[in-house]
């Protein structure tokens, strides 16, 4: 079903439900991260064409958003079933283009197809509401307030590469069921598995220009994009120096943001211990860290840190590194780059005493799972967010101290508190300044019904299916005045 999305290895943009080439010709090369390995070319849009673009999204919105709600549904739905009828497919390119292992790439393909299936039926039942005037002091019964949920216009999705199907979708659905038309720009590492999505969207019938997409690398197209006079909503996913870049230069436009994050995995002396450490080490090193809700520090309570340290290196000796291919769990990351700024904070850490458990090991971009003990706040460690497979263990005397360090990270998206006592996992969970706290589990997105936020310099605003159709979508009152 894919044959119209590319010609001799190269990627088009869906344009007005047509795949087209660009008037530059100007490309950029994918190769996947795991063996350098030639995966396919991705188009570099010129402004004039973004232009064009945009002028044809905000045309094609007009009907869309008075197309009934129900039809639109039918559409969400039937793009669901092609997508995971596609599903093996699609996770096989991300896999290569990403890095990401079989398993992951499958079942993040099989949660969208979920996820656009549950976005359809909440977005056929969001209510409005009427608000008598007779509540407020001085006003009769002559007036009501009849207030329904209109479209923005057209929203901008920009997702990162980590997540290129499940985040470009979880803006996309939303953002389509509300009756807005949508313009997304994919990560450039993830776009062709990006555009096979677009692609599912535009066989399952949605209206020419409804959905259309641009290629091109951020950092030379992006400004344009976000800056342009006919982009209603902006919602990003990625790293927090770009969405503050973002923040900074955008005018007015109401945005959704989920940026980085350094969430902590908090255990108390009375946890059961086997049961963190299994959860602090899949929520470190799957996806080799590169996931925003990787837990990126622990906070380990004195009296229990040796024998948790001893369990989750048991732990991190189990998985397997190497090719997503083989089945490994660890895969090289994203780029080189990204591997090496990972191998500064290890080096950083090391240089100022930390304890080095296991790892540091770098072959190129695949960097071998590590685990550090008595990580101390004067290391980079105990702050940056290392977006690989590296876990720094901060000893703390008590709770309060727990939770001082946890606050005084720049991040603010998800903490996870581990301990049999609901008490201390509720005076704790009060008191961290996160979007959510997890008790006794890993942090985690889903299930994507669920508000996800982060606060501080982890984004704005909350996605999670409700609370997506909701932010791309605004109140509009009409008042009827009874005489
Ligand atoms: P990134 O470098 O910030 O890129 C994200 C997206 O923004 C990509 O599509 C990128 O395009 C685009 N972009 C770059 N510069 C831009 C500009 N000036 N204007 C508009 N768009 C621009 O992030 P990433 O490396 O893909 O993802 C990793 C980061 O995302 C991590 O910090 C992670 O924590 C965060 N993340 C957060 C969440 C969350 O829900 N909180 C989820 C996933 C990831 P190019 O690819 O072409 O550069
Ligand atoms: O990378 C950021 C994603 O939003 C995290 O989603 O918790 O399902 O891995 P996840």
């Amino acid at each position: 079903m894919f044959e119209n999305i590319s010609k001799n290895g190269i990627y088009k943009n869906l344009f007005n439900g047509k795949w087209i080439e660009a008037k530059n010709k100007s490309t950029i090369e994918i190769s996947s991260p795991v063996d350098g390995k030639f995966v396919g070319k991705i188009q570099a849009l010129s402004k004039e064409e973004v232009d064009e673009i945009f002028e044809n999204s905000k045309e094609a919105q007009k009907s869309w958003a008075e197309t009934p709600v129900n039809e639109r549904a039918k559409i969400l739905h039937k793009a669901a079933d092609l997508l995971e009828e596609n599903a093996d497919e699609i996770a096989k390119i991300m896999s290569e283009e990403i890095s990401k292992d079989k398993e992951s790439s499958l079942s993040e393909v099989v949660r969208t197809a979920d996820f656009i299936r549950f976005t359809a039926d909440e977005g056929m039942h969001l209510e409005g509401e009427t608000i008598g005037s007779d509540s407020f002091p001085g006003f009769k019964k002559n007036k009501v307030s009849l207030v329904t949920r209109v479209p923005l216009g057209v929203v901008l999705a920009i997702s990162p590469f980590n997540y290129p199907v499940n985040l470009s979708a979880s803006k996309i659905a939303p953002a389509l069921i509300a009756g807005n038309s949508v313009i997304l720009k994919p990560p450039t590492n993830g776009a062709i598995s990006a555009l096979h999505l677009a692609e599912v969207f535009n066989a399952a019938g949605l209206p020419s220009g409804v959905l259309n997409t641009i290629t091109g690398r951020g950092s030379e197209i992006g400004d344009y994009l976000v800056t342009h006079k006919l982009v209603n909503f902006i919602n990003f996913t990625g790293s927090t120096a770009v969405g503050r870049h973002i923040a900074k230069i955008s005018e007015m436009v109401p945005m959704l943001m989920e940026l980085g994050g350094k969430d902590a995995a908090i255990v108390l002396p009375d946890a059961n211990l086997e049961e963190a450490a299994k959860n602090i080490v899949s929520g470190a090193y799957s996806y080799s860290g590169q996931r925003c809700t990787a837990v990126k520090r622990v906070l380990a309570v004195n009296s229990i840190a040796d024998k948790l340290t001893e369990l989750i290196a048991d732990n991190v000796k189990k998985l397997k590194v190497g090719n997503p291919e083989d089945g490994a769990k660890v895969t090289p990351l994203i780029n080189d780059k990204a591997a090496d700024f990972v191998q500064e904070l290890i080096d950083d850490a090391i240089e100022k005493g930390a304890k080095l458990i296991l790892g540091n090991k770098k072959e190129k971009n695949l960097m071998y799972p590590t685990l550090f003990d008595n990580v101390t706040t004067d290391m980079r460690l105990a702050w940056e967010e290392p977006f690989g497979p590296v876990l720094p263990i901060i000893r703390v005397n008590n709770i309060d101290e727990a939770i001082k360090i946890a606050n005084e990270s720049e991040y603010g998206l998800q903490a996870s508190i581990f301990t049999r006592n609901m008490d201390d996992a509720f005076y704790i969970a009060g008191k961290l300044e996160v979007g959510t706290v997890q008790i006794n589990n890993k942090p985690e997105r889903g299930p994507d019904h669920f508000p996800f936020q982060g606060v501080k310099s982890s984004g704005i605003g909350s996605q999670g299916i409700r609370y997506s159709i909701e932010a791309m979508s605004r109140r509009k009152a009409i008042v009827l005045n009874i005489k």
